[in-house]
């Protein structure tokens, strides 16, 4: 893996390391050494293997973890004291706390929120003089749930969004610019939440400062919790939204399957196995010497376990690269195990009902440009398209155009 990731075409990097080995040694831009796994198999016994920490802190040498060459200041920092940042009993603690808080019968209760604000956008998309995807439509839609799920004012929205799009695909977090972000952010966060605790509200915020009160959760963890969830919940229901529309408007059968509404929560599944929008999940380290596959992972190793890889690995999935609606089996979009995102319900009914709502209303909606032209924010981490122009002028029917 060389070069600058903006560049990479990630579906065929992950194919090219996938036919070379289902776990390999890679050497990521910046020189970090890592262990790439990419195999559905290695990937499903990685996800589910506890000798594979999340707390880098549970190393012999918890510098070990990143070679010395990755920030270790702000893992070890406030906001590094999340879920996907711990093991065992610390994040069956910290799971305890939210998963109640995102049930599918949680989730549910969001449809008409959902509905009502794709309308709004809509009506909005069909208005303007060049109308975007990503920024008309899945991010604003991403936001306004993320923002009234977690009760964050309206007036830090906008700010809090564009900070925290700016943290995640930092390229160098060491960067004095990004440093004076993560200091802006996080001192809104902390405003955010003294906020709440005076004025509580109706919202998972207030449940966290609630938890914090009462001795379950510390004040980092308070921080690092909120701030993961905000930033988890966004970036990846975008990148699917709007990944998923792409693959859409290349494909009539979900083209059309998608106008009539019918089997919504099918196609969700198969365009979340197609378009993985957490492709990589986070870092994991080897506490001892562990065999993924054939592979010997040493201690000490970082291991990444690239989920879009290992959603299409042609040994779990015939025509890996096709979206069939009707395909059978699971994927690891969300991941596998003890951290599978809990978040996951909600994702799928925000998008079913992005998708439904926009192929309903503009059933011949099609890229202004060409899908080549299309660029992501990165690979690893934030694999959104950073705009997806469309035109929604069309006149021609769905039947015309398919
Ligand atoms: C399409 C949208 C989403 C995708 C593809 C996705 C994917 C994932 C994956 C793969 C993981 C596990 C990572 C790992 O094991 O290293 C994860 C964890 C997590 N996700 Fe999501 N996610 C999505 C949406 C959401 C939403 C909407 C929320 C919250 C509202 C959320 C909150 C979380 C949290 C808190 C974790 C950490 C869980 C733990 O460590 O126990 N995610 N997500």
């Amino acid at each position: 893996m060389t070069g600058d990731p903006m560049f990479w075409d990630a579906d065929t990097t992950f194919r090219e390391l996938r036919e070379q080995a289902p776990a390999q040694q890679v050497v990521l831009p910046g020189g970090l050494v890592a262990w790439m796994i990419t195999g559905a198999a290695e990937a499903r016994q990685a996800l589910t293997d506890g000798r594979l920490a999340h707390d880098m802190r549970r190393l012999p040498d918890p510098r070990q973890g990143f070679g010395g060459l990755r920030y270790p200041d702000d893992l070890f920092s406030a906001e590094g004291r999340h879920l996907l940042n711990s093991d065992g009993t610390a994040h069956q603690r910290l799971r305890a706390i939210l998963a109640p808080l995102l049930t599918r019968t949680a989730a549910q209760r969001w449809q008409p929120f959902i509905t009502r604000t794709c309308a709004e956008l809509l009506d909005s998309l069909a208005g303007a003089d060049h109308p975007d995807l990503v920024a008309d439509y899945a991010r604003p839609l991403a936001v306004r749930v993320t923002t009234t799920l977690l009760g964050i004012p309206e007036d830090l929205q906008h700010r809090l969004t564009s900070l925290t799009l700016t943290m995640i695909s930092a390229a160098d977090p060491e960067n004095p610019t990004v440093r004076k972000h993560r200091t802006e952010l996080f001192g809104l966060w902390s405003r955010v939440l003294g906020d709440k605790r005076r004025r509580p509200g109706d919202d998972v915020l207030t449940r966290l400062t609630v938890a914090h009160r009462q001795g379950r959760l510390s004040a980092e963890e308070l921080l690092s919790v909120a701030w993961g969830l905000f930033s988890g919940g966004i970036t990846p229901t975008t990148a699917l939204i709007t990944s998923g529309a792409v693959e859409a408007m290349q494909s009539p059968e979900l083209r059309r399957a998608l106008h009539a509404g019918a089997d919504a929560t099918r196609l969700t599944e198969e365009l979340l196995r197609l378009t993985s929008p957490f492709p990589v999940a986070t870092w994991r380290f080897a506490l001892e010497d562990v065999t993924v596959g054939d592979t010997l992972i040493p201690q000490g190793a970082v291991v990444l376990i690239a989920l879009a890889a290992a959603n299409r690995d042609p040994d779990s999935y015939s025509e890996p690269d096709t979206a069939h609606p009707h395909r059978p089996g699971a994927h690891l979009a969300f991941g596998l195990g003890p951290h599978y995102c809990p978040g996951a319900p909600l994702a799928r009914v925000q998008a079913a009902g992005a998708l439904t709502a926009l192929f309903g209303r503009f059933p011949d909606i099609r890229l202004a440009t060409a899908k080549t032209a299309l660029h992501r924010q990165g690979v690893l981490v934030d694999r959104c398209y950073e705009s997806v122009p469309v035109r929604t002028d069309d006149t021609t029917t769905i039947q015309d155009a398919t």
